[in-house]
């Protein structure tokens, strides 16, 4: 087992027995370097997982792995410090190993395995949640990859509780430990059940109490209160926050606190009225502009996010804003909710012009 350092500046994306963590989630399209700058920058968080670099085919070369991970400039950490480990999604274990080999190469301190993601075109070519089916491949990756790279770098795998069986978890957890991994991230949910509420934390405490290896429990865990029942019904000291920590911007330093992670700074709730979220948008719109050459896309991120934070219907000005198609429109908007409170603003619906989404660039 690696050991990991703690101080900030040496920190590593790593998980150590013991020694609470909070993790920032891998989310496609949604925790890409723009989110994970900002999230790092309000804090809390000890690291946080790239989305996944799919490896098909081809073994992807290091220009993949610069387009996908601005951090790779700064040592795989953010521009404030935060460590990034990389994840890896595939169902070949000599080509996921090559892949990782050519991520260490260009600097990455850390492995995941991703054993979780449900999208049919993943499925349909060898990768995610379709090999929770198969224990023995799971564990030939993780061993194939473990082998490939040197010791003091850490593989990690994430998994789900299982493709449409829970108790899939214990053999399948089990297999990656078997091969190898250094600590297990659980989403407390199975594929066949998507991202649908509740989650099923109980059997991550269960293999947690089997396996001598740290796991990070995830899944559904919006509030302070939900790390706290989460951590009673697991006994677990680590884990990872996706669309909650969207939701909640705070949601990370306040739950730092509750863990006892060290160097956790105090915070206040966030709020959740426009007043509260135009300038943490306007940063968020800062940051995407070093990185990515299109307002557009920058808006139809902020929008997805906005409708992520309205998940309960508790930030209804939110829905307004979704008629906006230029991201000028859409901040003169919020800018003019935050100046009312979040009250009407004009009652007759206006539409920006529309301006296509392109792919973004990354620069
Ligand atoms: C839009 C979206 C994209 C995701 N992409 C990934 C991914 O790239 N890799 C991965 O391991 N999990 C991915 N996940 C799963 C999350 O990492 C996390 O396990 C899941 O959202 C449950 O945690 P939460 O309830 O805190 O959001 C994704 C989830 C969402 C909603």
């Amino acid at each position: 087992m690696p050991e990991c350092a703690t101080a900030p500046e040496t920190a590593l994306p790593c998980i150590e027995a013991g020694v609470p963590a909070l993790v920032l989630a891998p989310m496609e399209g949604v925790t890409d370097g723009p989110m994970r700058a900002l999230m790092s920058e309000i804090g809390g968080f000890s690291f946080c997982v790239t989305e996944f670099v799919r490896v098909a085919q081809t073994i992807p070369g290091p220009r993949v792995f610069r387009d996908h991970i601005p951090e790779i400039t700064d040592g795989f950490r953010t521009r404030a410090g935060l460590p990034v480990q990389v994840q890896l999604l595939g169902g070949d274990p000599d080509r996921l190993a090559q892949a990782a080999r050519v991520a260490v190469q260009a600097g990455a301190q850390a492995l995941d395995l991703n054993f979780g993601c449900p999208a049919r075109t993943v499925n349909r070519h060898d990768g995610g949640a379709l090999l929770l089916q198969h224990p023995d491949r799971i564990r030939a990756i993780v061993s194939a990859v473990r082998a490939a790279l040197p010791g003091e770098v850490p593989v990690s795998a994430k998994l789900r509780l299982g493709w449409d069986n829970a108790s899939a978890i214990h053999v399948n957890a089990e297999r990656a430990a078997e091969g190898g991994a250094a600590w297990l991230t659980i989403h407390a949910r199975t594929k066949c059940q998507g991202y649908r509420p509740p989650a099923y934390w109980k059997p991550i405490g269960e293999v947690r109490q089997r396996l001598g290896i740290p796991i990070v429990a995830n899944g559904e865990i919006w509030t302070v209160a939900d790390i706290r029942r989460c951590r009673d019904e697991t006994g677990c000291q680590h884990f990872m926050l996706g669309r909650g920590a969207l939701a909640s911007p705070t949601l990370a330093r306040a739950a730092a606190r509750e863990l006892g992670i060290r160097g956790a700074a105090p915070t206040r709730t966030f709020g959740r009225t426009p007043a509260e979220w135009l300038p943490l948008l306007r940063r968020f719109i800062d940051i995407s502009a070093a990185v990515v050459d299109s307002p557009a896309y920058t808006a139809a991120r902020i929008k997805q996010w906005l409708r992520m934070a309205n998940h309960d219907g508790g930030m209804a000005w939110a829905d307004s804003l979704m008629r906006r198609q230029s991201l000028q429109g859409l901040l003169d908007h919020l800018g003019a909710l935050a100046a009312t409170d979040g009250g009407d603003v004009e009652q007759q619906p206006r539409q920006d012009a529309p301006t296509p989404v392109a792919c973004p660039a990354i620069l």
